[in-house]
């Protein structure tokens, strides 16, 4: 899968695109902070098999093969950046399709999906995009269905304020979006205050740009073209050598989550299935 040309970074200098697209430039294609392996565990603890899928910004694809792989009802993307939403048509079409739209606002229909997921885009929304985000998810999600959500986190979840704020602006200057990673009794409180129960919750390193992570997440070929790509590009080498360094400044607070959330099937229902 090569998409040098379309690649979704705009006609903004490299120096002001949004990391993860920084990295994808330079041949990256797992965009999380947990890795292929993370979502594994995530989507482990999902009943995909015959379930109607949604995924929310799907990126470059990768979870959408995976998901795919899993034998679902149906797949249907949804994208903000058109370039990507192309990417991801190419990965699913014709079984699935992909919207190009706000995870907000999906214009997907009320309790029309099974599970939903979506990994590493809530992260870069306000409290309140994150709540309008998941409130649109528990309003698409069919009851009993799952919400499985992979993201930026921060440890301890007693991290004082000033460790939060000082992380959150290093982010925002590294990867050039305003990232509030939560901790993981935020994440989780986050979810409960829809209504959904967490019914799993793991966490990995936030390794996303550690060698041994690269080789893992993109193959030894892929990682070697990565390090090709960065020694030939120098303002992307900025870029990516920034990221890496705040990545390891904050190794100790940052961490990735991955929780899988369930939406109650109504009062009536779980008594009957309780009796
Ligand atoms: C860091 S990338 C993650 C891509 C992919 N999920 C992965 O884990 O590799 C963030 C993705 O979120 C998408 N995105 C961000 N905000 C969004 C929103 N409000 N609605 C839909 N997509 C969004 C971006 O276009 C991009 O594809």
């Amino acid at each position: 899968m090569t998409h040098d040309t379309e690649l979704p970074m705009g006609s903004r200098p490299i120096e002001n695109v949004a990391g993860h697209w920084v990295l994808a430039r330079m041949g990256k294609k797992v965009l999380r902070p947990g890795g292929r392996e993370l979502t594994e565990r995530m989507l482990g603890a999902v009943p995909v098999e015959g379930r109607d899928v949604v995924e929310l910004a799907p990126g470059l694809g990768l979870t959408a093969r995976a998901i795919l792989d899993l034998g679902p009802a149906s797949y249907t993307g949804v994208d903000e950046n058109p370039e990507a939403a192309t990417i991801v048509r190419s990965v699913v079409e014709p079984f699935g399709r992909v919207v190009n739209g706000d995870a907000a606002h999906t214009g997907l229909p009320d309790d029309s999906a099974d599970v939903i997921v979506g990994e590493a885009m809530l992260t870069m929304q306000t409290d309140r995009g994150k709540s309008a985000i998941i409130g649109e998810a528990c309003r698409v999600l069919r009851p009993g269905g799952h919400y499985a959500i992979h993201e930026l986190g921060l440890k301890p979840d007693d991290v004082s304020d000033d460790i939060k704020n000082t992380v959150r602006v290093d982010l925002a200057r590294a990867i050039k979006v305003n990232a509030r990673p939560l901790t993981l009794v935020e994440w989780r409180a986050a979810l409960e205050a829809h209504g959904l129960e967490v019914v799993f919750a793991g966490t990995a390193p936030m390794a996303l740009l550690d060698p041994k992570r690269v080789v893992a997440d993109e193959g030894v070929r892929g990682a070697l073209r990565m390090i090709v790509n960065v020694l030939r590009n120098r303002r992307a080498r900025a870029r990516v050598l920034g990221m890496r360094r705040v990545f390891r400044t904050h190794r100790d607070t940052l961490t990735a989550v991955a929780m899988v959330a369930r939406r109650p099937l109504g009062d009536d229902t779980e008594k009957e299935n309780e009796e």
